[in-house]
Parts: structure tokens; C-alpha cells; sequence
């Protein structure tokens, strides 16, 4: 079965059971700006996990676009990805447990409908309970029943801690105890085994998890969970490229479909062997084509930079095994066609150019590197704390410095030094995004929701001074302040942030009502509605109109929410700075006080 396939029964076997297909969002969050990525296919729904109606109803299926760079030195074994589709099937306050895992267990193995997986090969965990939330013997015996009922024999359902069975994105949100679903790549372990056995075979990746379902009933804040949501959801996750890898028969997931091309033309027109290093390359530009798609650009910040690390390693790894000049347009053509017919907002001509002006942009930068590598030349040898100099300060390889240094005859003596300022620039860069994560995922805070109403009108009004043409590129918004980054050719005059900062103002003061209102998306556009650039909506969409006394809209934004009532309670807003981000961007920093 190829991966359309796979996607496509996923899909269709849950519209079987009465879901609705909803589109991925796009992989730069809408509504939760004080994410970097969306990193789960629970991510964009949390408004609706968390109690708000879904215009599509109470069941939902999909394959969700996701990011997750925090194991990005992982990145060339069997199965860690960057950039990864999660397929999903959701409960809004609908079914639960039974259900959801006696659907996942049909869905794996049945030869008609499903996957046609050995169910013999199947183990699963289960949540062992803690302070937060009981044992969950209910799964368990669901999953008994369906084992002996199918005459799946030997221990293979194990109790496990909140640390692998209990999920939630980050401090604040929906969670809940897990089931784990885990195929064994080898088919050799189809009597059962025991928790030893199973823990042993995890850790040698002989079986492989495949299938995650959450039943979220619980909320978090701050950290704490608090206590139980009003509805109980399910929220499933199957990651499409390790399934593809187990129903495919392959050890890895760049030996399935969704990969083979793009390795097999690394390797076309490269020079030097390096399986890691194709991996690496096939995983990078992957990633980073998707978010180009989406809107992202290279950048010393955020998202930017991201982006701009997942392209530069992927230049220095291409240089690794000697890939021939021009290679880039060629891996980007490839990825682009393995994908073309699922996500058709991968327009090739706009990603080679970001891709390829970023290459040119490093090789400057390395250049800058070598001639200060040179200044150590006379000394001798180089030193760990040489090398994090120039990593950290120009940019330049650890790996390359140490390469330059054999070439030159000069010694490399690091006593530990590089590990800890690299430890350091961590720390640093993950205080940076806990920050970021604060503010958080499905961060309903009175303070957030108003700086996401502010916002609307900050759009509107700067439509008003400098023209209808003004689109958002892109927000952020913390407890503390909200941020727009927005199309516009030069810097804003002091007339034009104070005539923008007195309409937002006076919208407030006039106590407008801000209305939800749920409609086809068709004629959301007609009535010309703000939309996020790079997002794909579904056909009922959810719009908040900011209305004067007359009825007219001052605002109209497509947005899942939530916002506040009326907009007499946001206080006073500040314009506290303007800036470019990039060529033909700019950023406007506000406050509510
Ligand atoms: N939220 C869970 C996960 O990402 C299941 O979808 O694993």
C-alpha cells in the first residue's frame, strides 16, 4: 500500500464512522501565536477540545502537517523526523475509550478496511495511574477483550507511568492518560513478551510505536493538571510515516515511499556515500520546504531561524558527500513531486529562490568563518573554546573547524570547553522557547484574549491609514504584549502609528460588539474576511465581525477565538514599536494597559 493509499483509508474509514475530513493547518499556528510551530494535530483544535462548538460537529478526522526540531540530532537513524503528517481521528465530547481503540485495532488490522497488519504483532500501554488520574483499567480491558476475542495470545498490555502515557502540549491545556499502540519490526516477537522483554525490545527499536490515542478529559494550567474538562474527548495520533514504514515492510521510514525518490536522487548526484548524511539532507529540505510553503522565511529569529539552521545544515551536509553544484533545485523538484498531489501549496519556483539565496547567504558567512579560522593559524593549535568562537560567533562547524585544523597541521585540543558553551547557547535558545511556550498553547488568559482582539483592530486600522493591501504575515502574542508583522514597503510615519494607535482607541471606546459567526467559507471570502496567507480552511468557517453602532463591520477576520465580548473592556492601546522584519515587511509591537 503506497502512502496516498494510506492516507486515504485513514481518512475514509473514519468518514465510515460518521467524521468529518477537516484540512491540515497550516504548520505556522493561527490562533495560539506564542507557538513557534504546530507540533501536534491536537494543536489547532484545542479551542474545540476545550469546550467551543466545532462548526464541522463532534467528530473530526485528518492528516495534520507537524513540526518537532528538538531532536534534531537524532535525525538520520530509523525514525526521527523533523517534519512529520499525523493522521488523527477526534472526539469532541462524543465517544471515548471503547470506540477509539476498538477502531484503532479494526483500522490496524483488518485486510479489507484497514491496514492489514499481523495483530500478532501488536503490543500496547496503558496509563498506571498517579495523583492526577486513576489507573486505566477500563483501557485495559478493552484492549483484553479485543485480543482474546481476536485470538491475539501472550502478554502484550503493559502499564506504564504518566512520563510515556500521559500527554499534553506544554503547561496549559487539554490532557490525559494514553494508549499506545506498538508494532514489532522484526515478527518474531508474536507470542507475547513481557514488560522486561517489551521495555528491552522499545529501547532496541525492535517494535516501533504506532498509534497514540489520548482521552482528554483533563486540563492543565500552569503546569498543574486542575481537574477534569467539562466534555471527554479523544484525540488520536499515527504518525503516516512510520505506519507507512511498518505496513511497507521497511526498517526505516526513508526507505518508503514518501522518501526513496528524494534519497535515491541525493545519492544520483552525489559523489560520496553517507547514508546519515542523506538522511540528513532528505529530512531538512523536506521540513524546510514545507514551511516555506506555509509562509515561513529564513530569518536570525523564531521561526526564521529555524528554518534558516534546518537549510544551512542540510548546505554543509550536501557538501559532505560532494553533491554536485545545483544539487539543491534538483532534491527541492523531487520533494515536490512525491507530494504534489496532497499539498498543492508547494509552488516550486518561490522555495528553490528562498532555498538557494539562503545557501548563497552561508557560503558568505563561511567564508567570513575561514578567514577568522586563519587568525589562529600562528598559535598552533585550536582550542574547544576557539571552535565555539567561531560556531557561535561566525557560524562555522564544529565538524569543520576540526577538518580545517587536520588540514593545516594544527592540533585540536578541547578539554571540554566547546560542550559547555554549546551547553550554554542551549540553555539559552530553550529559555528562549520555553518563553515562547509560556504564553502557551490554548492560552486563554483574560490578558492574551484581549491582546487577540486588540490585534483584529490593529489590522483594520492599519488597512485604514496605508490601504486595503496590507495583509498579515504573521502575529505573536504574549501576556504581555501582542505583535503583527504585516506586508508594507517602508517605515511608517509618526502621523501614521498615531493615527493608527487613536482608530484602535476609538474602537474601543465605542464598546463595539465582537460576534462570532459560523458560515461557508465561500462566502466568507465574498464578504472579503480577513485570511491568514498559507492557510487552508475548511467549508464551514468560524469569522469574528467587530461591528459599529450602524452594523457595519470594522473588523472581519477569519479566527477560531477566542476574543473577548465587547471591546470596551481591552483598556488603552499603545503602539510600542515599529520595525522591518524583511524586505517588504514590517512588525508593530502593541500593548493593552
Ligand atoms: N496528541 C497526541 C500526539 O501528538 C495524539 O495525537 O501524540
Amino acid at each position: 500500500m503506497n502512502s496516498e493509499k494510506i492516507r486515504k483509508t485513514f481518512l475514509s474509514f473514519f468518514e465510515d464512522k460518521d467524521h468529518k475530513v477537516i484540512p491540515s493547518a497550516s504548520l505556522v499556528p493561527e490562533n495560539d501565536p506564542s507557538v513557534l510551530f504546530t507540533t501536534a494535530g491536537m494543536q489547532p483544535l484545542a479551542p474545540y477540545l476545550l469546550g467551543e462548538t466545532h462548526p464541522l460537529g463532534k467528530r473530526l478526522v485528518n492528516v495534520q502537517k507537524c513540526i518537532r526540531t528538538g531532536d534534531i540530532d537524532a535525525i538520520g537513524d530509523n525514525t526521527h523526523l523533523t517534519f512529520f503528517e499525523m493522521m488523527g481521528n477526534w472526539s469532541l465530547g462524543d465517544y471515548f475509550k471503547n470506540e477509539a481503540i476498538g477502531w484503532s485495532f479494526e483500522l490496524l488490522t483488518s485486510k479489507e478496511r484497514g491496514f492489514g497488519l499481523d495483530p500478532r504483532r501488536l503490543y500496547v500501554t496503558v496509563f498506571e495511574g498517579d495523583e492526577n488520574a486513576p489507573k486505566d483499567d477500563e483501557s485495559f480491558n478493552i484492549w483484553k477483550e479485543i485480543f482474546d476475542k481476536n485470538g491475539v495470545a501472550g502478554e502484550r498490555i503493559y502499564f506504564m507511568g504518566a512520563k510515556s502515557n500521559w500527554w499534553s502540549a506544554g503547561g496549559n491545556g487539554p490532557c490525559g492518560p494514553d494508549t499506545e499502540m506498538f508494532y514489532d519490526l522484526t515478527g518474531s516477537l508474536t507470542s507475547g513478551m513481557t514488560k522486561e522483554e517489551y521495555l528491552k525490545a522499545d529501547e532496541e527499536q525492535r517494535v516501533v510505536e504506532i498509534w497514540n490515542n489520548v482521552f482528554m478529559e483533563y486540563e492543565k494550567k500552569n503546569g498543574k493538571v486542575i481537574g477534569r474538562l467539562p466534555q471527554k474527548n479523544v484525540d488520536t495520533g499515527s504518525g503516516l510515516e512510520r505506519v507507512t514504514s511498518v505496513i511497507q515492510g521497511k526498517n526505516s521510514v526513508f526507505e518508503t515511499d514518501l522518501f526513496l525518490p528524494i534519497i535515491q536522487k541525493i545519492q544520483s548526484i552525489s559523489k560520496t556515500k553517507d547514508m546519515r548524511a542523506e538522511r540528513i539532507i532528505a529530512d531538512h529540505l523536506r521540513t524546510a520546504v514545507f514551511m516555506i510553503a506555509d509562509g515561513v522565511n529564513p530569518s536570525n529569529t523564531d521561526r526564521g531561524y529555524v528554518l534558516r539552521r534546518l537549510i544551512r545544515r542540510a548546505v554543509r551536509y550536501t557538501d559532505l558527500v560532494n553533491m554536485e553544484d545545483g544539487g539543491l533545485k534538483l532534491i527541492i523538484e523531487t520533494i515536490q513531486s512525491t507530494y504534489k498531489n496532497t499539498y498543492p501549496e508547494i509552488t516550486l519556483g518561490s522555495i528553490i529562490s528562498v532555498i538557494t539565496e539562503e545557501e548563497q547567504k552561508f557560503r558568505k558567512t563561511l567564508q567570513e568563518g575561514l578567514k577568522q579560522f586563519e587568525k589562529f593559524i600562528p598559535q598552533g593549535y585550536i582550542t574547544g573554546a576557539n571552535a565555539s568562537m567561531l560556531a557561535f560567533t561566525f557560524g562555522l562547524p564544529k565538524e569543520l573547524t576540526i577538518e580545517l585544523a587536520q588540514e593545516k597541521g594544527l592540533e585540536f585540543r578541547d578539554e571540554g570547553e566547546f560542550e559547555e558553551e554549546l551547553k550554554k547557547h542551549r540553555e539559552l535558545s530553550r529559555a528562549g522557547s520555553e518563553q515562547k511556550f509560556k504564553g502557551g498553547l490554548a492560552n486563554t488568559s483574560e490578558q492574551t484574549i484581549k491582546l487577540h482582539t486588540a490585534h483584529h483592530l490593529l489590522l483594520s486600522a492599519l488597512q485604514k491609514v496605508l490601504g486595503k493591501e496590507v495583509k498579515q504575515k504573521g502575529s505573536n502574542i504574549t501576556e504581555e504584549r501582542l505583535r503583527i508583522d504585516f506586508s508594507f514597503s517602508r517605515k511608517l510615519t509618526p502621523d501614521e502609528l498615531n493615527a493608527v494607535e487613536n482608530i484602535v482607541n476609538e474602537h474601543i471606546k465605542s464598546d463595539l460588539p465582537v460576534i462570532r459567526r459560523e458560515m461557508h467559507r465561500i462566502e466568507a471570502e465574498t464578504l472579503g474576511a480577513e485570511m491568514e496567507f498559507g492557510t487552508k480552511y475548511p467549508e464551514i468557517v468560524s469569522i469574528y465581525f467587530i461591528e459599529d453602532k450602524d452594523g457595519n463591520a470594522v473588523s472581519k477576520e477569519f479566527c477560531g477565538g477566542p476574543h473577548v465580548k465587547n471591546t470596551g473592556v481591552l483598556g488603552k492601546f499603545k503602539i510600542q514599536k515599529e520595525e522591518s522584519v524583511s524586505a517588504g515587511i514590517r512588525r508593530i509591537k502593541a500593548t493593552l494597559t
